[in-house]
Formats: C-alpha cells, structure tokens, sequence
C-alpha cells in the first residue's frame, strides 16, 4: 500500500468505532490534507435499518475516532459532511496542538459489553464527564439512573425486541451477520462474533441449530431485563434533525462517550429497540417528552469485566 502510513494509522483508529452490527459500512480515501470517509452501502442492514440512519451514526462514530487520533498527534481536525451523489464526510487536516489523548487511549479498549453489570451507581462527577464529553452541537444526551426510568424504558424495550424476534425478516438479517465460530470470526473479520455477545462459541455446522436453540423471544426479553436491572444508567441520544448529517453528528457524541466511559472503567452497550422498531419509536419519543423528536440511539452503561474484542477488516480492503 502506498498511502502515508500515519494516515494509514488514523484510518486504523476510525475502523475501530462502533458501528451497527459489525458491518464496517465504511471505504477511506486518505490525502494527506483531507481524509474521506464513504459509505459503503453494500453493507446495508435494509431490515432493522431501513433508512441507512445506523449506517451513518456509525459513519459519525469512524470519523469521531479519526478526529481523535489526529488531535492526539498534535494535528486540527474541521469534519464536513458532503450530501448529494457522493456523500461523505471530509475531515481537514492541519498543524494544531496535542489533545485528547486520553480519549485517543481509550480507543482500541473500547467495546459493547453485552454482559450484566455490577448494579452499582456511578459517581455524579463521572456522570459529569461522560456528559461532558458526549456534548455536541445539534444532539441533546439524556442520562437516567431511577430505576423507575430504567424500568419504563425496559418496558419498551422487551415491546420492541418481541416485536423483531417475531419478524422473520429481522431474524434472517441478524443470522447473516451473527458469526458463532472463530473460523468464520477470523474468515470474514466482520459481524458479531458469539463471544463477544457473551453467546457460546460453535463450530460452523452446528452453528445454525444452536442459533435457533438460543436466540428466543422469552429467553432474549429476560436477558435483557437482567442486564438493564443490572445497568448504573442509561444514556439517550436525540439529534436535533432526522437527516443523515445530524446522524453523523449522534455518532460523534456517542462515539465520544463511549471513549470516555471506557477511560472511567465503566461499559456500555446498546438496547435500541426501541428505537429500531418503527411502531415504537414514537411512545418511546413521547415517553422522553420529545413527542416531536426522533431518538437516535438507546445506551445502557455500568461496570463489568471486558469480553473478547470483536473482529475489524484489514484496511487495504476499505480504501478508495
Ligand atoms: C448505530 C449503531 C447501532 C447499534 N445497535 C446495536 C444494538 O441494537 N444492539 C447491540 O447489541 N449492539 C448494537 N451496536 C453495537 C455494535 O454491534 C458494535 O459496535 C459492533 O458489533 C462492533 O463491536 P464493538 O463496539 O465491541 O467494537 C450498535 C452500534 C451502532 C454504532
């Protein structure tokens, strides 16, 4: 590969964001003044995404962490996203000063931990900071940590999830990218590797029976009750519009507090049924009191031990 190997680098970082169901809908085009990110929409997710807003909420997660990396380098960074025919999202390079770097650590020790958590609550000052970094123009983050709150959102929750268990459809989307063996894990280097769900490991060929063994509606909605009840919190992101350049910017915020959570110790996965599930959404909207509002993303967080890291393509294939 010819490309500057520093941008190489930062292009690197960006890959390890968070992005709906491991697609990496992603393609990089590194000049050394501007890097660009596309998406790659051969990696849709039509059924639990049909309007592409997890494609670019994890496209705003990939250039957060570029950003990041950058400014940890001593460079500025200005993102602009380009719509039109060739949407994406152009991130400027420039001499600057050295920050973030605590964020920057905290980057390749980032994961979803789909685990139960301790139960405990987390400090008002770390609330603080995670608020704090999330902040982001066009997005409103909302924390809560009642349990009274954690059970209405559970609620809708185990509605959405029983709503997705029982469309085929949803089933069939989520089976093509859930990898249960370490040989198709490591072959595809993409989609949701079972111990990284906290799912048991099989070979290929008993994949497919242990898949329809485990993954229930009953057993599912009662998983997730047992991890919400065990959740310090849970975080809400709300862009101010419902367009693709506002989901961009819910991917930054979230990307952000993800990385600073993880340089607390404190874990986070989604639960975003409730926004997934088009019947949903709207109670869950009316619920935040933002009945006109679209929320964008679902977040629980807490403490917990780490599970295996999930998988990312080598960066040759995704550069343009
Ligand atoms: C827009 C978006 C939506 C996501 N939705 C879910 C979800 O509904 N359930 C879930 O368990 N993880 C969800 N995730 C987490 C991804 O599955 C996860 O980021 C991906 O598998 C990579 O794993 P990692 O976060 O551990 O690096 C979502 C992530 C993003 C950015």
């Amino acid at each position: 590969m010819s490309a500057d190997p520093d941008l190489v680098e930062l292009a690197r970082f960006a890959t390890l964001a968070a992005n709906g169901h491991n697609t990496q809908p992603w393609k990089f085009h590194l000049d050394p003044a501007t890097v660009s990110i596309f998406p790659d929409f051969a990696r849709r997710t039509q059924v639990v995404d049909p309007d592409d807003h997890h494609l670019y909420v994890s496209l705003g997660c990939a250039a957060e962490n570029l950003s990041i990396a950058a400014h940890s380098t001593g460079r500025s960074t200005d993102l602009i996203f380009e719509s039109g025919p060739q949407t994406r999202i152009d991130i400027a390079l420039a001499n600057g000063t050295v920050r973030d770097e605590a964020l920057h650590q905290a980057i390749p020790l980032r994961q979803s931990t789909r685990s139960d958590y301790d139960g405990q609550p987390i400090s008002a000052s770390d609330i603080t900071l995670l608020k704090a970094a999330a902040r982001q123009e066009g997005v409103s983050v909302l924390i809560f940590t009642e349990a009274s709150d954690r059970e209405a959102i559970l609620d809708l929750v185990v509605e959405a999830n029983s709503a997705q268990m029982d469309d085929p459809a949803f089933v069939a989307e989520l089976r093509d990218w859930i990898r249960m063996s370490p040989k198709q894990a490591l072959e595809t280097q993409d989609g949701l590797f079972a111990a990284c769900t906290g799912n048991p490991i099989a070979p290929a060929w008993i994949a497919s029976p242990l898949f329809d063994m485990f993954f229930q509606k009953d057993s599912e909605n009662d998983k997730y009750r047992t991890q919400i009840r065990s959740s310090s919190g849970i975080a809400v992101f709300v862009g101010d519009a419902e367009d693709p350049e506002h989901w961009v910017k819910v991917g930054r915020s979230f990307q952000r507090f993800a990385l600073q959570s993880t340089a607390l110790g404190i874990r986070n996965a989604h639960i975003n049924q409730p926004i997934e599930v088009a019947k949903v959404r709207p109670e869950f909207a009316r619920w935040l009191g933002m009945p006109d509002a679209r929320p964008d993303l679902v977040v629980r967080f807490g403490r917990a031990p780490a599970l295996p890291m999930s998988l990312r393509r080598p960066i040759a294939e995704i550069m343009i």
